[in-house]
C-alpha cells in the first residue's frame, strides 16, 4: 500500500504585477529581471485585495478535490507547506480545513520554506502507507509578498503569491509515489531567512526599523547551493527508485530562476524539452511552485495516466527534496 495523486489544482493571488510596473517602484528593469531570472510577471495578493494564504490554499484545494472527484468530508489529513501563513498560530491548515468544510481531517502546517510541498508529499505518503490516513490534501501556499521589503531590489522582484494542491489517496498498483528523498543543512540558514518576529529577535521598534520581518537573501550563495543540492537529490531519488533519467517523462523543478533550472538539467543531462517551466508567469512562489507547475502540466495534458514525473526543490533552511511519482 502506498499513495497516488488523484487530483491537482492551483490558485493565484488576484493582482498581476509586471516587471515594468516593478521598475516604477524600485531601481530595476525588465531586462535585468528577465535575463537574470526568467521572470516576466507574477501574481500577488496586495493588502487591499483582502486575500489571505488560507484563501489561496482553499481555492487550490477545492480545484484538486474537484479533479479527484472527492468530497472535502472524505479527507482525513490536510498538510499546508507555508512560511507565510495567515497568522503566527494556529496553522493556516486549520483555516483551510474550515473554508473547505473538511470536517473529518486533521490539519497542520509544515515549515520547510520552498521545500514545504515535497516534504509534505513525503510525509502524507508515509502516513497513508502506515494506514494512519486514507485521503490527504497536500498544499503549498504562500503570500511571500507579505514579508518582502519593497525597497530591496535583490528580493522584491523574485516572488509571487499562490497555492498549489494535490489530493493523495490509497493505491496498490504500480502507479503513485515511487520514491522520495529529503535533506537539510541548517548551518547555512542565514543565507536565506526572515530573522525577526520570533523568539530570536522579538518584535520591537528596533526590529521593525531594521526590517527584520522581511526576507533576507544572499542570492549568489543560494544559487550555487540550489544547483548542487537539486542535482544531487535528483541523482539520489533516481538511485532509490532504480530509474534512469530516460525513464522520466517530465521534470517539474522548483521555479525560482530559469538559470537554476537549466544548470540543474545540464548537470544530469536532462533535456529542457521534458522540463516544466512557468517561472516567467508566476515568479518564485516558494512552496506553491511545484504543485502549480504539476497542475499546469496535467491540465495542459503534457502528462497523463502512466507517465512518470520527477519533482525537485531547494529552499530556505536550507532544505531540499525530490520525489518521483507515476500518474
Ligand atoms: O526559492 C529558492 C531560493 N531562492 C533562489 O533560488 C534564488 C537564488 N539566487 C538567484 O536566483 C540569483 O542570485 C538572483 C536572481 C537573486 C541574483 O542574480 P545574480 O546574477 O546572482 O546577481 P547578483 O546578486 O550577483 O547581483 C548582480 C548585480 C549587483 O550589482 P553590482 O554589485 O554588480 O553593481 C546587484 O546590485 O545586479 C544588481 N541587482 C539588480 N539590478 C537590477 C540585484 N538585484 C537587481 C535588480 N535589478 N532587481
Amino acid at each position: 500500500m502506498h499513495s497516488k495523486i488523484l487530483g491537482t489544482g492551483h490558485e493565484t493571488g488576484p493582482t498581476l504585477l509586471t516587471n515594468d510596473e516593478l521598475s516604477r517602484i524600485v531601481d530595476t528593469t525588465d531586462e535585468w529581471i528577465v535575463s537574470r531570472t526568467g521572470i516576466r510577471q507574477r501574481y500577488i495578493a496586495r493588502p487591499e485585495d483582502g486575500v489571505v494564504t488560507s484563501d489561496l490554499c482553499a481555492g487550490a484545494g477545492r480545484k484538486a478535490l474537484e479533479a479527484a472527484g472527492i468530497d472535502a468530508a472524505e479527507l482525513d489529513l490536510i498538510i499546508v507547506g507555508t512560511v507565510t501563513g495567515d497568522c503566527k498560530f494556529p496553522a493556516t491548515a486549520v483555516f483551510t480545513q474550515s473554508k473547505l468544510g473538511a470536517t473529518n481531517a486533521a490539519a497542520f502546517d509544515l515549515s520547510a520554506a520552498c521545500s514545504g510541498f515535497v516534504y509534505g508529499l513525503e510525509l502524507a505518503d508515509a502516513m497513508i502507507r502506515t494506514g494512519a490516513k486514507k485521503k490527504a490534501l497536500v498544499i503549498g501556499g504562500e503570500i511571500l509578498t507579505s514579508m518582502i521589503d519593497w525597497e530591496d531590489r535583490t528580493t522584491c522582484v523574485l516572488f509571487g503569491d499562490a497555492a498549489g494542491a494535490v489530493v493523495l489517496g490509497e493505491c496498490e498498483d504500480e502507479s503513485g509515489i515511487l520514491g522520495t528523498y529529503s535533506r537539510s543543512n541548517g548551518d547555512l540558514a542565514e543565507l536565506l531567512w526572515t530573522p525577526g518576529c520570533g523568539s530570536l529577535r522579538r518584535l520591537s521598534p528596533e526590529s521593525l526599523a531594521e526590517m527584520d520581518h522581511t526576507v533576507k537573501m544572499r542570492g549568489r550563495q543560494v544559487y550555487t547551493n540550489a544547483v548542487r543540492c537539486m542535482a544531487d537529490s535528483v541523482e539520489q531519488v533516481l538511485k532509490k527508485t532504480g530509474l534512469q533519467p530516460g525513464d522520466i517523462d517530465l521534470l517539474v523543478p522548483h521555479q525560482a530562476n530559469i538559470r537554476i533550472i537549466e544548470a540543474t538539467c545540464e548537470r544530469f543531462g536532462f533535456p529542457m524539452e521534458k522540463t516544466m517551466v512557468n517561472v516567467d508567469r508566476f515568479g518564485n512562489t516558494s512552496a506553491a511552485s511545484i504543485p502549480i507547475a504539476l497542475d499546469e502540466a496535467v491540465r495542459e495534458r503534457r502528462v497523463g495516466p502512466g507517465d512518470t514525473v520527477l519533482m525537485t526543490v531547494f529552499g530556505g533552511g536550507f532544505t531540499w527534496a525530490s520525489a518521483i511519482v507515476r500518474l
